[in-house]
């Protein structure tokens, strides 16, 4: 039967509760703050919470952003007075199934908990059913003989607890490896957590990583666990690990040796059983020479290495991945021309394979039962973010794009230009990616970026705008 934790002040409304589920066969557990209903939390498997909303010490919103950031599987149902049902509907917004108004109706609270219950369960059985489906996501696609050996160094490694370091520039499939190595492992049943260090603020990631006790410092309002005990027994992934700080690589390093660990502010020393997965863009034998990364961790983390090479160094694989791609988004129907496809293998793909689902999913969006040429890919190419933000990937980044005839659609002297010019530069670089992320329809685009679609019609006439769409023209759609 489902635990349900109730967190009330009033001590009449945690016993009414409680004696109403009990009744329905429910396991009920009380708390008259949220500190104490975190710390039950903490230490039980609850199913169910009646949160109050007006709580003494630490309120009943922040409790639910506790709650759904910790225990994202648990349902809160939220308590309110007749004065703060205002309260209760943000809460709502935030993420409770639903609430309650003070007086309690014994019938609506035994309505509401079966329909949280009958949803929650529903929610996993969906999350399961994704997973399932998911392993055809996480197949690794590619016949190139790069791949068949990294193929191969995952079934060798998967099996032993060896420590991993996955390198390769941005898009790589770093993340779709570690994935495997977990899958083919003998920890496959167990969790896979994962951990972006480069995605944590400094002064948080030993928190993130090793969890803390109540009052350990100033925000610390309840004890939490980190990502090595949330691990215990699986799989813990390190993802971009050159970007943590050296105090925590200090931090890692022990844990790994010793293979125990005190949360911040903890006595209590807790048994670490993880296998270690790490990943990184960086070159860290290079970060190790300039100080930046501890070499007693690389040697640590780096047992066994697997290099990612971009994909611009296995082109063979480019039209594979492309068909995958294209049937996983239904653009299967769309046709190349051997300008397009001649292209494609000579581009050299700064943001790797990633770049190249992105693209497939643009085509699929765009050309699917069509023909698409190389000034048509080219052209998806340039509105595609991986390459127009320039973000995200690596010093290559700059390289690849260079020596590639896609040219910016910003000019490059766009500082040496008088206002005017630079401006309708940008307003025309600005209307035609916005169109392409609005699949050229000028009245959502319009909406979208807020102002009037006959404004954006002037415009995209007046800047002579053509969104790449299959009949070549303005690609309006409705
Ligand atoms: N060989 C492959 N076969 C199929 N899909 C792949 C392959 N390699 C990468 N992908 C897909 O490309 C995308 C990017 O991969 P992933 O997130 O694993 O890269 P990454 O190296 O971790 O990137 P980043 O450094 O930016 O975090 C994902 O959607 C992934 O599923
Ligand atoms: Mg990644």
């Amino acid at each position: 039967m489902a635990a349900i934790l109730i967190i009330d002040d009033e001590p009449g409304i945690r016993r009414t509760l409680a004696a109403i589920l009990e009744d329905e066969g429910y396991k009920t557990q009380a708390a008259e703050d949220a500190i104490l209903g975190l710390e039950i939390l903490n230490r039980e498997a609850i199913d169910l919470v009646f949160l109050d909303v007006l709580l003494p010490k630490l309120g009943g919103m922040e409790a639910l952003e506790h709650i759904r950031r910790d225990w994202p599987g648990v349902e809160v149902v939220v308590i309110s007075g007749h004065a703060n049902v205002d309260m209760a509907v943000r809460a709502v917004k935030l993420g409770a199934f639903d609430f309650l108004e003070k007086p309690l109706s014994l019938d609506k609270v035994l309505t509401i908990c079966r329909n949280a219950l009958t949803v929650q369960k529903l929610r996993k059985e969906n999350q399961n059913l994704k997973r399932i489906a998911g392993g055809a996501r996480n197949e690794i696609i590619g016949t190139s003989g790069e791949i068949e050996n990294i193929r191969a160094l995952i079934r060798q490694a998967a099996g032993s607890d060896a420590r991993i370091l996955i390198t390769g520039e941005n898009g790589t499939g770093k993340e779709l490896v570690a994935r495997a190595i977990h899958n083919g492992s003998a920890r496959a049943d167990r969790v896979f957590v994962e951990v972006n260090c480069a995605a944590i603020p400094d002064t948080l990631i030993e928190s993130e990583l090793f969890g803390h006790e109540k009052g350990a410092f100033t925000d610390a309002v309840s004890s939490r666990k980190g990502r090595f005990e949330q691990a215990h027994g699986g799989t813990l992934f390190l993802d971009e690990i050159g970007d943590m700080s050296l105090s925590a690589q200090s931090k890692v390093l022990r844990v790994i040796q010793e293979q125990r660990m005190e949360r911040l502010g903890g006595e209590k020393t807790i048994d670490t059983d993880v296998r270690i997965v790490a990943a990184t863009n960086k070159d860290l034998s290079k970060e190790c020479a300039l100080g930046r990364f501890r070499q007693d961790l690389f040697f640590r983390i780096n047992v066994i290495p697997i290099r990612l090479p971009p994909l611009r160094e296995r082109a063979e694989d480019i039209p594979l991945l492309l068909s995958h791609f294209l049937k996983e988004m239904g653009g299967e129907k769309t046709e190349f021309d051997a300008g397009a496809l001649d292209f494609m293998t000579s581009y050299l793909w700064p943001g790797n394979v990633r770049e190249l689902r992105n693209l497939a999913e643009r085509i699929a969006v765009m050309y699917n039962g069509n023909r698409i040429d190389r000034r048509g890919l080219e052209n998806l190419l340039l509105k595609n973010p991986v390459f127009a933000a320039g973000s995200g990937t690596s010093a290559e980044t700059g390289k690849g794009a260079a020596q590639t005839q896609v040219p910016s659609a910003l000019p490059s002297d766009l500082m040496a230009l008088n206002y005017n010019d630079a401006k309708e530069s940008f307003e025309k670089y600005y209307l035609e990616f916005q169109l392409s992320q609005n699949n050229g329809i000028i009245s959502k685009t319009a909406e979208a970026i807020g102002i009037y679609p006959s404004n954006l019609h002037a415009k995209v006439r007046k800047y002579k705008i053509t969104t790449a769409g299959p009949a070549g023209g303005h690609g309006e759609k409705d």
